[in-house]
């Protein structure tokens, strides 16, 4: 946007003018009052020769006229003082007064930039028809006075265009953030691992750490500062909320992070996730190992392997043995499909490259829809679609879909499984009904409808 449109430049709000910052001053000005011509020169363009060569005298016409003479320091500029051309503007907030210089090339580079225009350089243009020095006195006073309404209009358009300076501030600041969360996170650590602290402050260290290690080169630091190897110790550990809350960590830690999975699989966490998950424990510990459990396996076809080697579909499917374990199989689901879906998707892409060559080798080995099917899973997973939320029926839906060319000779002979779906076909055609009344564009419950039918349609 154009700054000066904002401010109405060829108005009378010189006042507000005068409070911004001197690009702003500038870029106004040399548009709408040809004799400031604080004209802009790229840094690198300028030189020194063209600066001195500034002279105001032959276009001077007004004898009551006062010349500014410029130099490399910051001097006042007077009301009524002319001012030569390519030169930088402030207004001393402190003074409440004007002041000019000969820009320094060197002290420029974090400031302003200057631009040729034309071949005026070193010429001042002036049109006292649009600003005389009477005026810029009437300006200067008027700035004096200015009204409250007015200052708070200043404070408003200060806040929209920062000084370069207040931006600079808040690069380093940025800068220095990065550095703050390795020393809040080696405190958080030490704190968690130090003998003196109570089970609530370690707890209190676990909450803040697992906010931290969302940011991957926070979880990365973890590793390296020895928390990750604090977080998997912690699973074995003999308070429960500690071990929730470290696998709540690790989690975190974990998603989308390559390199910590690889961390976290050499300092045996897989082993004491599936323990967690084999044996009785609170069911909040339980979930934030599925949780970590999940984060680990996730694209990583190492830990895959592993987790089938130690029977982890076999401790997954004892927990669908558990009363009161419900929400867990939900989750459990969702992780078998992905991991499918990963592998599948691995198979239909392109081979570019030896690393992609050598994932779809890793995955060749992870053999876990034939365990699926000799486990029972077929059945544990449709037994799901009698669940009331519809977003776990969506999940389960799409699973038995991508099952159903492994598991059609036993859906087939499934009385229940044929009565349910007919059940669901009839609810999700009300539902879209009921979608199509309301004028909905994109229909939710027709996705739903259309899977129960594709596996209808299937298992005739
Ligand atoms: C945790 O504390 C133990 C015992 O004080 C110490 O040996 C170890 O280095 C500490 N670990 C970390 C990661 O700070
Ligand atoms: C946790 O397991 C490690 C070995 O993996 C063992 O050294 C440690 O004593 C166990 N901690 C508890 C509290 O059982
Ligand atoms: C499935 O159920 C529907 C209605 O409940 C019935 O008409 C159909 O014959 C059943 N199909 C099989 C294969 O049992």
């Amino acid at each position: 946007m154009n700054p000066c449109a904002y401010l109405e430049c060829g108005s009378v709000k010189w006042s507000l003018i005068l409070l911004l910052s001197v690009s702003l001053f500038r870029s106004c000005l040399s548009e709408q009052i040809p004799e400031f011509a604080l004209m802009e020169v790229k840094e690198n363009e300028i030189h020194e020769a063209e600066i001195e060569e500034v002279t105001v005298e032959d276009e001077l016409d007004s004898e009551d006229q006062e010349v500014f003479y410029p130099t490399r320091e910051w001097q006042t500029v007077r009301p009524g003082q002319a001012v030569p051309a390519g030169l930088h503007m402030r207004l001393n907030l402190q003074t409440g007064k004007n002041e000019a210089r000969i820009p320094d090339p060197e002290n420029e580079k974090n400031g302003m930039t200057y631009k040729k225009k034309g071949t005026r350089l070193g010429k001042v243009n002036i049109d006292s028809n649009v600003y005389t020095p009477q005026e810029l006195k009437k300006v200067l006073a008027k700035f004096k006075e200015g009204t409250e309404e007015e200052k708070a209009k200043v404070e408003g358009i200060k806040q929209k265009f920062r000084p370069i300076d207040d931006l600079m501030k808040e690069f380093e600041e940025l800068n220095m953030r990065i550095e703050t969360d390795f020393e809040i996170m080696t405190k958080l650590i030490n704190k968690f691992n130090s003998s003196s602290s109570s089970l609530d402050e370690k707890a209190a260290a676990l909450h803040d750490l697992e906010y931290y290690v969302h940011q991957v080169d926070n979880a990365e630091n973890m590793f390296s500062l020895g928390g990750l190897q604090l977080m998997i110790n912690e699973l074995n550990g003999t308070e429960a909320v500690l071990k929730e809350l470290s696998a709540f960590v690790l989690g975190s830690a974990l998603s989308s992070n390559p390199k910590v999975q690889v961390e976290a699989i050499e300092g045996g966490a897989l082993q004491k996730l599936l323990l967690i998950l084999g044996t009785e424990q609170p069911l909040p510990v339980k979930k934030k190992a599925l949780f970590a459990l999940s984060s680990m396996l996730r694209h990583f076809p190492y830990a895959q392997q592993q987790f089938l080697k130690h029977g982890g579909l076999h401790i997954l499917r004892s927990i669908f043995r558990e009363k009161g374990a419900e929400v867990l199989h939900i989750r459990v689901v969702t992780l078998l499909y992905d991991m499918i879906v990963e592998k599948e998707l691995l198979q239909d892409s392109e081979v570019n490259s030896e690393q992609m060559k050598e994932k779809i080798e890793q995955y060749k080995q992870v053999i876990l829809v034939p365990v699926l099917i000799e486990q029972g899973w077929c059945k544990i997973i449709s037994d799901l679609l009698g669940l009331p939320e519809h977003d776990t029926r969506e999940k389960v839906l799409k699973t038995v879909n991508l099952l159903l060319a492994f598991c059609k000779g036993q859906y087939r002979g499934d009385q229940k499984l044929n009565t349910t779906l007919n059940l669901l076909r009839r609810e999700y055609e009300e539902l879209v009904e009921e979608e199509l009344k309301a004028g909905e564009q994109d229909s939710y419950f027709r996705e739903l409808l259309s899977s129960v039918n594709e596996i209808l349609q299937n298992l005739r």
